[in-house]
């Protein structure tokens, strides 16, 4: 049997994350996990704040707080908005914590051992004003390959090209404005190109990736890879660990990755058995999952793999990396700085968590960018009312009022009866192979279509008149009608598990943690439904898409 060890991107704690974060590296994670645990395989789920970097440093300067201080509050945050999306992950760490320095320092010392990182003299802006070198964002200016102005020093947010600072052309200076000179200064870089050939044999095996990852990899690989600096003149990060490069520490995307190793690292001495992380990051038959957005998919398909090869240490390599695509919010990129986003204290005031999830499972962004509209939000809530909401308090209510809250005895089964009980079968079957796939949104249709099909059971077999003519087989129908129930909300437990555990506990079938994932065996007769008989959703109406779009649009300043 194998392991899984899944991470999710580390998210920077530079500011509050949002549901579009939420549908490309975080939602299709848990959902894996939850599925996982269901199967009852050995699984780990880590992850953390990433809390370098130049993003961060001038972010705080700008808010006059130091930086550890500064990153502790988003670290906080950002754990709260997990926490309230039922993201569960086993450990939740940061690359500020005390084992993250030593290893990363040890990656580098490993690669510069073997001459994989080498020193090299590099022109670079410097600030006479500020009396700094100015590392990535600390630069603007207009982009060299597509003339897009005010872009970064480090990447250009317009064409998406990774920029060597110093060739950004009319740079200023984003701390005083003013223009910066020219300077050499030696940094470390990353022999790519040497890694070259393992790399795309690597790549080329992997027969089970989405095609926009692997094909994003080797064109990558095609167009030939070139050394990368992963120093910069920063005073915050992990220092290089050489005597000469003082002042120096390690580009953030260099000790990031680094950052799942140490967050297990973590996990584990809080276990109190220190190397256990060992068992996850040596072990031979663990599956490493990155599930990632796309604009993560050079790190984790060629940077980070080729940190992994150039150690000593037997670290597992990358086993899939999910990549997904973006997800916008009504047709514009979620900005909170440009007043397009969904307050989310105010949006969970009003709907459910799983509400949610289901709308962004449903609509994953897996092959083509999507979005949050809010009409689509509320059709999918609604969906969740009528299909799985109705049905469970129709029957629930039913055998409340006429069974004594009990659920009746199974008789003999009609075809009608093993067609529902056969249905469930291949549910199980089709949606268990779409969860191991990374394909949610097909699981979340498959599934919701397995709780149509035993609404439609409901209506044909018509209990209500049952009750009447034939009394026995009105228990026959509602026995195995609670038994699809039950089976749709084992089913849809990665996506909604909140209320698939609401359900199961309403249908006194309750169970500590994730429901095992196949059609439920056991005998239903005569068990008592729970007490419980609020609703699992509220319908959203109308009138209040409307007005959340039109609060929306209040709130949005004009694009740039
Ligand atoms: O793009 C980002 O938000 C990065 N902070 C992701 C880092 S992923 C990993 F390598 F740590
Ligand atoms: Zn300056």
């Amino acid at each position: 049997m194998s392991k899984y060890l899944i991470t999710s991107a580390l998210p920077y704690a530079n500011g509050p994350i949002h549901f579009g974060h939420i549908a490309g590296a975080y939602l299709p994670a848990d959902v894996f996990n939850r599925f996982l645990h269901q199967k009852r395989e050995d699984v780990l789920y880590v992850c953390g704040t990433d809390e370098h970097g130049v993003a961060i440093t001038i972010n705080a300067e700008k808010a006059g707080v130091p930086y550890k201080e500064y990153v502790d509050g988003h670290h906080k945050t950002i754990k709260a908005f997990f926490d309230k999306l039922n993201i569960r992950f086993d450990h939740f760490s940061r690359t500020t914590i005390a084992e993250h320095y030593p290893l990363s320092q040890e990656f580098f010392t490993e690669l510069y051992k073997k001459g994989l990182i080498k020193p090299a003299v590099e022109q670079q802006f410097y600030c006479p004003k500020c009396d700094r070198f100015l590392a990535d964002r600390y630069v603007t200016g207009s982009c060299p390959k597509c003339g897009a102005p005010d872009v970064r020093g480090d990447e250009c947010t317009k064409c998406g090209e990774w920029l060597e600072p110093s060739k950004v052309v009319n740079p200023t200076c984003k701390v005083c404005g003013s223009k910066p000179e020219i300077r050499e200064v030696t940094q470390y870089f990353l022999d790519l190109p040497a890694f070259e050939p393992k790399l795309k044999a690597w790549l080329e095996s992997k027969t089970d990736w989405k095609p926009n990852v692997k094909n994003k990899a080797l064109s990558l690989i095609s167009e030939g890879l070139v050394k990368r600096a992963i120093t910069r003149e920063l005073s915050w990060g992990v220092p290089v660990p050489l005597p000469e490069a003082k002042g120096k520490v390690l580009y953030v995307w260099f000790d990031a990755p680094i950052g799942y190793i140490s967050s297990t690292m973590e996990w584990a001495k809080l276990k109190g058995q220190p190397d256990a992380w060992k068992d996850w990051w040596f072990g031979k038959d663990v599956k490493l999952v990155h599930f990632i957005g796309k604009d993560n998919i050079i790190f984790h398909t060629i940077i980070w793999p080729a940190m992994l090869m150039g150690q000593d240490k037997p670290y597992v390599l990358p086993d899939n990396v999910p990549g997904n695509e973006f997800y916008n919010l009504e047709n514009r990129k979620f900005s909170k700085s440009e007043g397009w986003y969904i307050d989310t204290d105010d949006f969970f005031s009003k709907y459910s968590v799983d509400a949610l999830r289901y709308a962004i499972a449903s609509n994953a962004p897996e092959t083509s960018d999507s979005q949050f509209l809010w009409e689509d939000f509320a059709a999918r809530n609604n969906e969740l009312a009528d299909t799985l909401g109705n049905l469970v308090n129709r029957c629930f209510s039913f055998m409340k009022k006429n069974f004594d809250g009990k659920i009746p005895a199974q008789g003999e089964l009609t075809a009608e009866d093993k067609a529902l009980l056969d249905a469930a079968q291949a549910a199980f079957d089709e949606t268990g192979r779409c969860y191991y796939g990374y394909k949610v949104r097909q699981a979340a249709s498959t599934a919701m279509a397995f709780a149509a099909a035993a609404n439609k059971y409901v209506n044909d077999t018509a209990p209500w008149k049952l009750r009447k003519t034939d009394l026995a087989r009105c228990g026959t129908v509602l026995n195995v009608a609670t038994r699809a129930i039950i089976d749709a909300a084992i089913l849809l437990y990665p996506i909604i598990p909140d209320a698939a555990a609401k359900i199961m506990a309403k249908a006194g079938a309750a169970c500590d943690g994730a429901p095992e994932f196949k059609p439920y065996a056991e005998s239903l007769d005569g068990r008592a439904l729970g007490a419980d008989d609020s609703l699992l959703f509220t319908k959203i109406l109308p009138e209040q898409v409307q007005a959340e779009v039109e609060k929306l649009k209040a709130s949005a300043k004009p694009q740039a």
